[in-house]
């Protein structure tokens, strides 16, 4: 069996081999994931992905804890994270320290992610402290989408500042790494020059220590919306749309099932069967 990349591992990825990360809900496509990443990230995207939410901010505790469960158990290799959702750890430390450790118990993933910067970095320090690793995320924060009015980038002109007092204040905070989402690339470039711990860019540039995406972005499965920054590999969405035409074409024509799908019985007539 493969050894388990750890949250050290990670850390000693700064400035090396770029780190690879993908968003995960199930366990096959965990499977998958666990495979080719380094990190695998439990989002709670997973509220828009997967079950049709408009924000983030509905996405609850027993939500990333059954999609946490699920994802586990696809995973041998890569480091799992979990994203704490909205309104689970901002109040004090004490509710986040609960809330991640009930994450980390029912779970059993390595590490958690929260949003905010300079304003959550007591709260980092406090589950640090208590030994949960902790990975942040500044820049465009979708939990803060009300705050901001929208997804648009972040910490442009005289926003940068505020941006990179987030990163730093992490940082200091004993963050393991943190993701930078949708800011401008000199400001990812310094914010990666400045810390010592891994950057991980999700419309972020290439000045990032590695990148994550979110998965069915990735595969194409969404066939209406997508961000500048997602690169699309594959078009499940269009072959999944083309298949289930297929199929209902084939039903409706009396082509499936044919011979090969079903069961032959060589037992006494059935009374009223055949001619
Ligand atoms: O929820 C999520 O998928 C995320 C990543 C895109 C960073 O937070
Ligand atoms: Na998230």
């Amino acid at each position: 069996k493969t050894k388990a990349i750890t949250v050290p591992d990670i850390v000693a990825r700064k400035s090396g081999e770029k780190l690879v990360s993908l968003t995960a809900y199930t366990t096959p496509v965990a499977k998958l994931a666990d495979r080719h990443c380094d990190i695998v990230l439990v989002g709670d995207s997973v509220g828009m992905v997967m079950h049709g939410l408009k924000s983030t901010l509905d996405v609850t505790l027993e939500m990333m804890i059954m999609h946490g469960q699920a994802v586990r158990r696809g995973m041998e290799r890569a480091l799992m994270v979990v994203d704490l959702p909205f309104g689970s750890y901002e109040e004090s430390p004490q509710q986040a320290f609960r809330s991640a450790a009930r994450v980390m118990a029912e779970t059993g993933c390595a590490a958690v992610k929260l949003e905010g910067g300079t304003s959550m970095a007591e709260t980092i320090r406090f589950l640090t402290d208590r030994g949960i690793p902790v990975m942040a995320h500044i820049g465009l924060t979708p939990q803060a989408v009300n705050l901001f009015g929208g997804y648009r980038v972040q910490g442009r002109g005289d926003q940068a500042l505020r941006v990179l007092a987030d990163a730093e204040a992490i940082a200091e905070a004993g963050a393991f790494s943190v993701v930078v989402e949708k800011v401008a690339e000199p400001l990812a470039r310094t914010i990666t020059e400045r810390l010592s711990i891994p950057t991980i860019g999700i419309g972020a540039s290439a000045a990032c220590d590695g990148q994550v995406l979110v998965v069915d972005d990735v595969l194409g499965m969404f066939t209406d919306f997508q961000p500048k920054f997602v690169k699309r590999y594959a078009e499940q969405g269009a072959d999944a749309d083309a298949a289930m035409e297929a199929y209902a074409a084939d039903v409706r024509g009396g082509r499936f099932p044919s011979a090969e799908h079903i069961f032959p019985d060589n037992g006494p007539r059935l009374a009223g069967s055949g001619s």
